[in-house]
């Protein structure tokens, strides 16, 4: 893992108690940064904070659903209260309701909800905090689903197409003001999104033959990007969407 020389900066991640938002998290606190924990899952958040305790990094849990414009106001607001400032944000939290019909009211509404209304939220709140100390950088999580179709699941392709426009619209707005706004969009990764369909030996085997490397990708690979897109040495870099899938879109 890299170490970015992030000390005295603070991050932010959203939807850290698990998979890509804890390795996230995990690698902010590896190249220095103290590390607001955020997630709707208490336990799962506080497990996050032990696991960079136990690397001898600095983080605090804040409990937070990214779709309550309320508790994300209290979320960044908590990062300058225990840390002081915000450098990066990693704006993650989603949920994959695959499955479900999404042609359904409820669960329509709740796919936009939380992952593209999330991210305006965060967003826009992180970047009220980020002008008043000079700049910095967003990473919000898109998906290949923001990239190309999918047949399957209008409204989570349709909230990560968002994700991927959103981004190019805070590129552009905060573009001369220090903040850099970027994306990354995960192919297939072994988290617990996944973890259903993975275990079942068809769906598997589906997953690593529409992916050009032939395997599912791993959380720390997704937090690898980020870090690298938040640190000075993305400096030039902003408003793309990186896709880190093993090649699936390249097709
Ligand atoms: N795993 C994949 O294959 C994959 C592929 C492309 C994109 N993504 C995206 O990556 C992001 C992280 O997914 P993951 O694979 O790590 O899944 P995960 O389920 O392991 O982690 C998601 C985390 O987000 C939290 N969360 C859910 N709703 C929330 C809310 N309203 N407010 C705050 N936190 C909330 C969950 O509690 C969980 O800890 C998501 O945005 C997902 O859409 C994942």
């Amino acid at each position: 893992m890299i170490n970015y020389g992030m000390d005295g900066k603070v991050a932010l991640v959203t939807g850290a108690g698990g998979g890509i938002g804890r390795a996230a998290a995990l690698a902010f606190a590896h190249s220095g940064a103290a590390v607001l924990v955020c997630d709707v899952q208490d336990a799962a958040g506080e497990e996050t904070v032990a696991q960079i305790a136990a690397q001898g990094g600095k983080a605090v849990f804040q409990h937070c659903d990214v779709s309550d414009p309320a508790q994300v106001k209290a979320m960044v607001a908590a990062a300058v209260a225990k840390f002081g400032r915000l450098d990066y944000a990693f704006n993650n939290a989603g949920i994959n309701s695959v499955g479900a019909n999404e042609y359904d009211d409820a669960t329509w509404a709740r796919s936009i909800d939380i992952n593209l209304t999330g991210v305006m939220l965060c967003m826009r709140e992180e970047a009220e905090v980020m002008l008043q100390s000079g700049g910095g950088a967003i990473v919000n999580t898109a998906s290949i689903n923001g990239l190309v179709g999918n047949g399957a699941q209008p409204a989570y392709t349709a909230s990560k197409h968002g994700v991927v426009g959103l981004t190019r619209h805070g590129a552009l707005r905060w573009a001369n003001q220090g903040i850099r706004v970027n994306a990354v969009c995960p192919g297939v990764i072994d988290t617990a999104m996944t973890a259903q369909a993975a275990a079942n030996p068809e769906i598997r085997a589906k997953i690593e033959q529409m992916t050009p490397m032939g395997r599912m990708g791993r959380p720390e690979e997704i937090a690898a990007a980020v870090l690298w897109l938040c640190s000075d040495a993305a400096g030039f870099v902003t408003g793309q969407p990186i896709a880190v899938d093993g090649g699936t879109t390249v097709y």
